[in-house]
């Protein structure tokens, strides 16, 4: 799944010209990074992608979060813990830059 992903945003990379050894991150980096932080610590409970089903019944599919919070609003929710104040989740501290990673990554799967 996560190097299938790899692959994909590598060809899209491609075929968006390049990386060519910029330091700046580009689109596809961020939300490869952010799809894989999301891989990594909320998976097991929620759904992650465009059409999966979460593992966790009361786990909301990440793709429709924005039906409950416009996505930015959600950079906020991290910041002041409520989204990694829920039950069970386990200790989810990021950095800034792991947390625009994985907003950048959540706006790209919601479906509107
Ligand atoms: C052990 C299971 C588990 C893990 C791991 C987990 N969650 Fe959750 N999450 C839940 C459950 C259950 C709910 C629904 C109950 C609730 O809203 O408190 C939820 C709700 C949410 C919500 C909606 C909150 C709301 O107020 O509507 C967000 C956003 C969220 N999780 C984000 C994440 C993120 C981001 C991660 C990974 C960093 C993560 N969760 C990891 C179980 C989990």
């Amino acid at each position: 799944m996560k190097s299938s992903f790899k692959g994909l945003a590598a060809a899209l990379a491609l075929a968006l010209g390049g990386v060519s050894g910029a330091a700046a991150q580009t689109d596809a980096e961020r939300l490869d990074h952010g799809k894989g932080l999301v891989e990594t610590n909320c998976a097991r409970c929620h759904a992650v992608g465009a059409t999966d089903e979460s593992p966790l019944a009361d786990a909301p599919a990440f793709r429709t979060l924005s039906e409950r919070y416009p996505v930015d609003a959600l950079e906020e929710a991290f910041a002041e813990g409520i989204v990694t104040g829920h039950p069970d989740m386990p200790e989810f501290e990021a950095t800034p830059q792991q947390i625009a990673d994985i907003i950048a990554y959540l706006a790209s799967i919601q479906p509107h």
